[in-house]
């Protein structure tokens, strides 16, 4: 969850997490996005399990998620990317 007082954000918008929108705030990463949102399995393991985030900070690769759709997708660490308006997200 948020911190919801005594908190300055920036600019609400949505991305797209599985095709379910999720709020963002402007300098929020996809990650913290996924996670306020209850959106957290970024990507499953090899029995199908989901994996989220772990450590937030660009070490652990659980948050892996891919951004884009059609030719421009990417596969990249959620918890290194800043979030954007109508960023397309799927996990995995
Ligand atoms: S949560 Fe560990 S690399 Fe992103």
């Amino acid at each position: 969850m948020r911190i919801e007082h005594d908190v300055a954000r920036g600019a609400a918008f949505e991305i797209l997490v599985n095709g379910t929108p999720c709020r963002a705030y402007a300098g929020e990463t996809v990650a913290a996005a996924m996670l306020a949102g209850g959106l957290a399995g970024a990507r499953r393991d090899t029995a199908g399990r989901p994996r989220g985030p772990f450590c937030n900070m660009g070490t652990c690769c659980e948050c892996m998620v891919t951004i884009g759709d059609g030719d421009n997708r990417r596969r990249m660490r959620g918890c290194l990317i800043d979030a954007a308006p109508g960023m397309m997200v799927t996990d995995g």
